[in-house]
């Protein structure tokens, strides 16, 4: 038997915890900046309901309940725009779909995975447990006529830059994967934090027209509803490859509980809670940026999205470790593809507290 882990790369996390004991030093305690992990509280509507469907003895639909499906369609025609017929399916997460979208696609070695050139490493990761091939790439032309092209990733906005994928480009990527029979999956997980410009679904109707053939959307709760410890995410589409995705799950598993099929129908139907988190979010981005900003870090792209991506022109390592012994944990750009060595991801998730903290901080001399 081979260790399918050595075919991974090492677990980045792991590379920053020598930082992590530097900062917990700090004698008024660690900001940690560093993992996008929510902080503020679940939503009252969506405990409600969790707390409701508990007496779940049976097993429950991969498909996810009428209910919940019917409440994914509602969310994505509303939220994103998406007025044809779509296919849906409830996920556990979206960290796990994204690790085994290539493997439940059926793609294997010999095929090739295209992920952005700086992005969320679980693409990667996904592609590498398939035995799949994996290029960095956002140039659709630098890709070339390659026919082992089966599965391109997007995200917008993106994680770690901010950037936001403009319609004509969506549109485009979407054209160049049709005309060669190559899935687009658009990783959507912080569409609704779009700060200063609107992000845009792949499902929009000005992005495809009401016709998914070959597109999928993934999305999740965990950041919008604060429910990344529910593990609750969704993917929305191309009606054919969403049915081929929940063949191979009805074979393989992979349910999502019933009282989060729940949770999900009722932090979908409620978006009082959403615009309450963002005002959260907005705040605590303007006391870090401008922090950063007089600290003489230059802010690059975050025009959406969940962190700041920052740059003091020097080796990632060298910020993390400076941050580090002011107390604040921050991640290295060098997690998130070669390219991104010079910068560093700063989360907007931490409390008020430790945001006030984090600036208090970083007006300390450089
Ligand atoms: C781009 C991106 N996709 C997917 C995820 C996974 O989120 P979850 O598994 O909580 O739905 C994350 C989490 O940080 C992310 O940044």
């Amino acid at each position: 038997m081979s260790a399918l882990s050595s075919a991974l790369p090492d677990f980045p996390w792991d590379l920053l915890e020598p930082a992590k004991a530097i900062a917990a030093a700090h004698p008024d305690g660690i900001v940690d900046l560093s993992v996008g992990t929510p902080v503020d509280r679940v939503p009252p509507v969506v405990r409600q309901a969790l707390a409701d469907a508990s007496d779940a003895p049976g097993y429950p639909l991969t498909a996810g309940t009428p209910r919940l499906r019917a409440a994914i369609a509602g969310w994505l025609a509303r939220a994103c725009g998406a007025s044809g017929e779509l296919g849906v399916l409830p996920t556990i997460g979206s960290k796990e779909l994204v690790a085994w979208l290539p493997t439940l696609l059926g793609i294997g070695p010999g095929d090739v995975v295209v992920i952005p050139s700086v992005c969320y490493p679980t693409y990667e990761v996904g592609a590498r447990l398939a035995g799949a091939e994996v290029i960095r790439s956002d140039s659709l032309t630098a890709l070339g006529p390659d026919r082992r092209v089966k599965l391109l990733w997007i995200n917008s906005p993106s994680n770690p830059t901010g950037k936001v994928l403009p319609v004509e480009h969506l549109r485009k990527v979407v054209s160049w994967a049709r005309e060669r029979g190559v899935v687009v999956a658009s990783d959507e997980c912080y569409l609704s934090l779009g700060w200063e410009s609107t992000p845009v679904s792949v499902l929009a109707d000005e992005v495809t027209g009401g016709d998914y053939t070959g597109v999928l959307a993934v999305h999740s709760l965990s950041k919008r509803s604060n429910l990344a410890g529910y593990r609750a995410g969704f993917v929305g589409g191309d009606p054919a490859l969403v049915g081929e995705l929940l063949a191979v799950r009805k074979h393989g598993g992979m349910i999502v509980p019933a009282p989060v099929q729940a949770a999900m129908v009722a932090a979908l139907d409620d978006e009082a809670h959403v615009a309450a988190q963002r005002e959260r979010y907005a705040a605590r981005r303007d006391t870090l940026r401008s922090a950063l900003t007089k600290a003489g870090f230059e802010i690059s792209h975050s025009e959406a999205g969940l962190y700041l991506w920052a740059t003091r022109d020097e080796d990632c390592w060298v910020t993390v470790d400076r941050l580090a012994r002011r107390g604040i944990l921050a991640a290295p750009g060098a997690f998130y593809g070669p390219a991104a060595a010079g910068h560093v991801r700063i989360a907007l998730t931490a409390t008020d507290e430790r945001v006030a903290a984090a600036a208090d901080r970083l007006a300390e001399p450089f």
